[in-house]
């Protein structure tokens, strides 16, 4: 699988705008490079010699079976990239048994996704906005639509410093045509009261995504989150944030086994899916390259990405000599990839 030539058959095929919407980061893009470079920079200490016949890339997330430990991140704006929209995100996610978070800022419509996802876990995105209602009316609405979980997006209390939407004029267009502003709609007041009474209000477990130190994920987990989300959001919002990948093991180690630890930025292959659950995560999310895939050739494109990844993990764990998932821990990471303080580099 190639992913930079599904990216440039994605950019023939896109106006500058959109593309550069979906590629961009925040000013330098500083983040945005550092996210896949630092899962590429990490090494591995294979084991040999374990009976790797049959490898199962299985596992559960939020006690839900899934055919990997591969997500679908929460992405607006699907309906430019494809007419069916998250619908056919959600079909290639259920084509490959993987968790999608559906996106609910300008994505498309909930129900519609719920009615194609099948057995696979579902999660809804959602941004608190100073409409409280418009907020708690969507999680009520995918709590009816049988979603297991609301993500809860909370790095986006200013819109990121985005320079190519800049010079690109670029807005958010609904799939009504309305324009929405981030900066207008979302609420920036928000704390961690505010995950409480959502943690006890939702009615599925929430997800807390944007999370970066392991003393924001610890308050978070007392709040009553069940999980996190490490995350930059691809770059998009602080520039010079640090990557996912090197913020992962302190959120682990604030989490402490207390909710399940999930990480995005940056995975463009299986042997970063495995580096990120040696240092502790449960799952891990991709981002740009399903929009790709999406805009290159819908469900298919998305299920084709998925389950190229999912290959690609298989691979390199029977080359790790690791049959399950939960054979794969820290004493895989090399020690070059280690910090001083023993967190992985
Ligand atoms: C995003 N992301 C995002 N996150 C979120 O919580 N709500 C959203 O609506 C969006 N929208 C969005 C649109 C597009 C086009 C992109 C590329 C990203 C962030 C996303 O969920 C995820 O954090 C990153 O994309 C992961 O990084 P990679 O895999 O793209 O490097
Ligand atoms: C983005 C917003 C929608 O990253 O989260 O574009």
């Amino acid at each position: 699988m190639d992913l930079e030539e599904l990216e440039s058959l994605a950019r023939e095929k896109l106006d500058t705008g959109f593309y550069d919407y979906i590629a961009g980061g925040s000013e330098d893009e500083a983040t945005l490079v550092d996210n896949e470079a630092a899962w590429a920079r990490r090494r591995l200490r294979p084991r040999v010699l374990r009976d790797v016949e049959t490898v199962d890339t299985s596992t559960t997330i939020l006690g839900q079976r899934v055919k990997s430990p591969i997500g679908i991140a929460p992405m607006a704006m699907q309906h430019r990239a494809c007419d069916e929209g998250p619908v056919a995100t959600a079909r290639g996610a259920a084509k490959a048994g993987a968790l999608f978070v559906m996106g609910l800022f300008g994505a498309g419509s909930a129900s519609e996704v719920a009615a194609v996802a099948g057995d696979a876990p579902r999660w809804l995105q959602v941004y608190v906005m100073k409409d409280r209602q418009r907020t708690e009316a969507a999680i009520a609405r995918s709590v009816e639509q049988g979603y297991h979980a609301v993500v809860l997006t909370v790095d986006v209390v200013r819109q990121g410093n985005r320079r190519r939407d800049v010079r690109n004029s670029w807005a958010f267009l609904q799939s009504d045509g309305k324009i929405e502003d981030p900066n207008e709609v979302f609420d920036h007041a928000l704390t961690f009261d505010h995950i409480e009474w959502f943690a006890s209000h939702a009615g599925v477990p929430v997800v807390v995504k944007g999370v970066l130190r392991g003393d924001d994920a610890a308050a978070c987990i007392e709040a009553g989150a069940a999980g996190v989300v490490v995350s930059n959001h691809g770059g998009r919002q602080l520039d010079g944030a640090i990557s996912s990948a090197d913020a992962l093991s302190d959120v682990v180690q604030g989490v402490d086994g207390r909710a399940e630890v999930f990480v995005d930025g940056g995975i463009r292959r299986g042997r970063h899916v495995i580096e990120a659950i040696a240092m502790g995560a449960r799952a891990v999310m991709v981002g740009r390259p399903i929009m790709w895939g999406l805009v290159v050739d819908g469900q298919r494109g998305v299920a084709n990405v998925l389950e190229g990844l999912q290959n690609e993990l298989e691979r390199a764990m029977a080359l790790c000599g690791v049959r399950r998932i939960d054979e794969i821990d820290a004493s895989l990471l090399a020690p070059s990839s280690l910090d001083g303080r023993g967190f992985p580099r």
